[in-house]
């Protein structure tokens, strides 16, 4: 059984019908490899209407972050964008010029990356890395509203005595504390969209849980949309309204939480959901997923679940599948769910 941090299960997203806060198309991105090139992000494509809180998982190593860094632009030398676009409020991300993107992170875009301590600034005081936001996004804010500001954005992340914190460099803080400063730097501009990368890793089961239900409070209230990563399948049910389950850099099947966790359609999701212990049935074993996930080269055909799969059959290892329509309302991408009759 997957439990839950937060015990509110998310509303529908306010605005469903509206037109995609963030649309992904055929987004690739490459690094070199010792032979090939590797497709670290293969042809992913998604929507997110505006309040939406979509949760994207899967193993070490199947793109999560990279899909992330690339919606941002910030996916550094050697990686490359090979392919696709990013459309963000009507504009086109992958068009922009670097300083039009740096306005758009931080004022309209939220980013917690997962490598909080390096994404500090080690010669700084926390007070005054979050007071630098502030005064790029709110410069009409001064003064004692500055510290009235940074007081409200520290102490729902679980800080009792923000001056503790503000007066701390970096160095100075647990990895857990500089995970919430981070999500504290996302907010201050009043993002209309946050992209938090494992923003809870770090953190132990309360304050974990503080955090959930703030991301929550912010959706439910605010209509703040929330693209979160998260190997935490709990974290998943617990606070998103999609799920997009990444393999190989690739979608492999997306849908409504709820739904997909409890009828996962493509054979990965299902091991991954089986590899969760559950304490009433737990004994001593725990099913594995056999082998390792490799990094998927590009140009390598068939399906990249496939050496892996138990359900493989000869046109896995030849044909890439398609992304066909499932059971729980979504999409999956396997050879199994193709309609009969269709080529
Ligand atoms: N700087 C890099 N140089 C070379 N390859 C990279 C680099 N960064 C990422 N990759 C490739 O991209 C793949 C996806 O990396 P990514 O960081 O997105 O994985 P992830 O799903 O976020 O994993 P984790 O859960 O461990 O954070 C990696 O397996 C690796 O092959
Ligand atoms: S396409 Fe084939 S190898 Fe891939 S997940 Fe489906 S059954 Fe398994
Ligand atoms: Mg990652």
């Amino acid at each position: 059984m997957i439990t839950a941090q937060v015990t509110a299960h998310p509303s529908e997203p306010s605005a469903v019908a509206a037109p995609p806060i963030l649309s992904v198309q055929g987004l690739s991105v490459e690094f070199p490899g010792p032979n090939a090139a590797i497709r670290a992000v293969g042809d992913v494509s998604f929507s997110m209407p505006a309040g939406e809180i979509l949760a994207l998982v899967g193993e070490s190593g199947s793109g999560k972050s990279v899909t992330a860094l690339s919606i941002l632009g910030l996916v550094s030398a050697p990686g490359r964008l090979v392919g696709g676009s990013v459309q963000f409020e009507g504009r086109k991300l992958t068009d922009l010029p670097e300083h039009e993107m740096a306005r758009i992170r931080g004022r309209r875009i939220g980013w917690v990356s997962q490598t909080p301590r390096a994404s500090l600034n080690p010669s700084f005081k926390i007070g005054r890395q979050i007071a630098a936001v502030l005064a790029a996004c709110s410069p009409d804010l001064k003064g004692s509203a500055v510290d009235r500001r940074i007081d409200a954005l520290l102490r729902p992340l679980g800080f009792t005595e923000p001056a503790r914190v503000t007066s701390a460099y970096p160095h100075q803080l647990s990895g857990g504390m500089c995970q919430r400063v981070c999500i504290a730097l996302a907010l201050a501009g009043d993002p209309i969209m946050l992209i938090a990368d494992e923003p809870t890793t770090a953190l132990d089961v309360s304050v974990q849980a503080q955090i959930l239900s703030l991301l929550h409070q912010l959706n439910a209230e605010r209509g703040l949309s929330i693209l979160i990563i998260t190997h935490d399948l709990a974290i998943v049910s617990a606070l998103s309204h999609r799920v997009m389950v990444l393999y190989g850099g690739q979608v492999q099947e997306t849908g409504p939480t709820a739904e997909v966790l409890a009828d996962p359609a493509h054979p990965y999701t299902r091991a991954l959901i089986a590899a969760i212990p559950d304490s009433t049935t737990f004994d001593g074993r725990i099913p594995q997923l056999r082998g390792q996930a490799e990094p998927p080269i590009a140009g390598v055909p068939g399906c990249r679940f496939a050496a892996r799969c138990d359900h493989a059959f000869v046109a896995c290892h030849q044909t890439l599948p398609s992304a066909h329509a499932a059971g729980h309302g979504g999409r999956v991408r396997c050879h199994l769910h193709q309609p009969v009759g269709s080529p």
